[in-house]
């Protein structure tokens, strides 16, 4: 009786070991490196649209897809016309058009395991970057003419780089011109595939996250990543070093003393002009900390382990430097929208920071903080960043004395002083006011309502549609291409351009003119 009742026992657990073993199986046998699924949309989801068609990329080296994305969505397509995700591992390429696909991730969460070892992550990436930024640049330069022109006589608050001139979004062969263009209907122009002002998405969206600019990498080479560069030239990416301003200190204009604001340099630079809490929260945004990709684990783009990365690694001296990221409020990962880094300057102004999450407080952005650590899973692994209330608030405490440039020409109450500005900038402050409704969003101290607008930009291309964005302050704008949140309008008259077609304004060449000569004046 006892004997058999071992048996059993055994057998009992030799058939449980079995079903786990099984279980196991069926659980990894889909996440392996050799499982190619069958396609469910055409080839793999490349298929370009005009823009695209430089460069279209495909699944380099020993990686295969191995993830249909969209498999399990819910039947509330909203058109024939988006493309699902194409379904494809950490450390592939994705198609520069990702506007016009859609689709449901396997899972909201991240893992931090590689889909390889981390030398054939290092070497697989050696491979694939170079022909990665080879049809990067391809891409950019069909969409942009990145001639180096600059408006003469204008310069960036710090006085070291020139203002670019535009408009450079590339005009499709059969559009004379960008009046010609706002002749058309919104839908002719979306049907015929003209509009020059699409998204932009991340060269990379599968690895992502923050991505530095070469004046940056090229002081900061712990910065540089395996898998890609930056896709914009310098020459269209703010001023850097650029110039820090305080509200507290007005009378000695640029702080920074044109370098970079450093832990080795911020104290001697900042004692005895601001308060203790100020010093503390200027070093804390001063102190790196592990993010996604940029840490000491092998969960990383970078060859060598590093600290990871500080607030003013983006945003530089207060302002901005033009990294991108991705906008941490959605999934999956190639939903997210590019975002280019905002300058940190007038945030004391503002009611609602980040282009999406509409966070109102800087102490509440400094402790929250998504794009480091924003998934729980990978900060067990990559290391937590936890900053307690009183620091955030230090750093907030900073960050609300981190001022505009002078703008000398503007009086009191955001006009232009007549017996300071031209003929063409005050025709454009009319304007402004006026037939090209710009200040019906963008008024007060810094010129923005503090609203979040859903501009319907896709009623002019075919693509998922980005939704309401925040209104970006326009004070100090000169200092902060490329423009838009993903910085699809490289210069101020790009801007203008997509603001007079997506409002359907109808202005002259030269009331655009004048609309630009008025924006580098605020
Ligand atoms: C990768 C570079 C990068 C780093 C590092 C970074 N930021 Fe940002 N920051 C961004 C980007 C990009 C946005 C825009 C986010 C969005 O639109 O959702 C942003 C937005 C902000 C805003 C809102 C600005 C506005 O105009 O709405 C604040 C405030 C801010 N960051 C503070 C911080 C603080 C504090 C830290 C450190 C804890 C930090 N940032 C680190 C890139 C960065
Ligand atoms: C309906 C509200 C609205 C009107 C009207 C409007 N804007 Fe904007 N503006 C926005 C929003 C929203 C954004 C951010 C859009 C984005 O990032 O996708 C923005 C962004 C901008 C930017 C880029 C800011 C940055 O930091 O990148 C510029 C420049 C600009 N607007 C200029 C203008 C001009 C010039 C006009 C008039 C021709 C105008 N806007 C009219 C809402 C508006």
């Amino acid at each position: 009786m006892k004997q058999t009742w071992k048996q059993t026992a055994i057998i009992v657990f030799l058939l449980l070991f079995a079903l786990q073993t099984w279980m196991t199986y069926q659980q990894y046998k889909g996440s392996g490196l050799s499982r190619v699924p069958e396609s469910r949309h055409g080839a793999g989801g490349f298929i370009s649209s005009a823009h695209a068609s430089v460069g279209n990329p495909s699944p380099v080296g020993s990686l295969k897809p191995v993830q249909v994305s969209g498999e399990n969505l819910p039947m509330y397509r909203t058109t024939d016309e988006l493309r699902l995700y194409p379904a494809v591992e950490k450390g592939l390429r994705t198609p520069f058009d990702l506007w016009r696909y859609y689709g449901k991730g396997k899972t909201t969460f991240g893992t931090p395991v590689l889909p390889m070892r981390f030398d054939q992550w290092i070497e697989f990436h050696q491979k694939q970057k170079p022909e990665l930024m080879k049809d990067v640049r391809a891409y950019m330069n069909s969409r942009f003419n990145f001639s180096g022109a600059v408006i003469p006589g204008q310069m960036m608050s710090g006085g070291r780089k020139a203002v670019m001139a535009g408009p450079v979004a590339r005009l499709p062969a059969e559009v004379e011109s960008y009046e010609s263009l706002a002749g058309l209907t919104a839908e002719e122009i979306r049907r015929r595939d003209l509009f020059p002002y699409k998204p932009l998405a991340h060269p990379i969206q599968t690895t992502a996250h923050m991505l530095f600019p070469d004046s940056w990498t090229a002081v900061h080479p712990e910065h540089k990543r395996i898998d890609v560069d930056m896709d914009f030239p310098d020459a269209y990416l703010p001023e850097f070093p650029p110039p820090l301003f305080l509200t507290t200190h007005k009378e000695l204009g640029d702080i920074s003393g044109g370098q970079e604001i450093s832990f080795d340099n911020y104290y001697e630079i900042f004692d005895g002009l601001i308060t203790p809490e100020q010093m503390e929260g200027l070093k804390e945004l001063l102190r790196p900390s592990p993010t996604t990709w940029f840490n000491q684990t092998q969960h990383r783009l970078t060859s060598q382990p590093s600290d990871g990365v500080a607030c003013l690694d983006c945003h530089v001296n207060g302002h901005t430097n033009g990294a991108i990221e991705l906008g941490p409020d959605s999934r999956p990962n190639m939903a997210r929208l590019r975002v280019d880094t905002p300058t940190l300057r007038g945030n004391f102004n503002l009611m609602q920071l980040s282009s999406k999450r509409s966070i109102r407080s800087l102490d509440h952005f400094a402790e929250i903080e998504e794009y480091f650590d924003g998934d729980p899973g990978m900060q067990q692994a990559i290391g937590p960043r936890a900053v307690k209330r009183e620091v955030s608030n230090r750093m907030a405490d900073f960050n609300a004395i981190i001022d505009y440039p002078p703008a000398p020409k503007l009086s009191p109450m955001m006009r232009l002083i007549p017996s300071m500005a031209t003929e063409q900038e005050l025709r454009g402050e009319k304007l402004f006011h006026g037939k090209a409704q710009c200040s019906a969003c963008h008024y007060g101290p810094a010129f923005v309502d503090d609203y979040m607008h859903d501009l319907k930009v896709e009623r002019f291309y075919v693509g998922r549609p980005e939704g309401p964005i925040k209104t970006f302050p326009l004070r100090g704008i000169r200092d902060s291409p490329p423009y838009l949140h993903d910085g699809r309008a490289p210069t101020l008259h790009d801007a203008v351009e997509f603001f007079n077609l997506v409002l359907e304004l109808q202005l002259s060449r030269s009331e655009k003119d004048d609309l630009v000569a008025f924006l580098l004046c605020l």
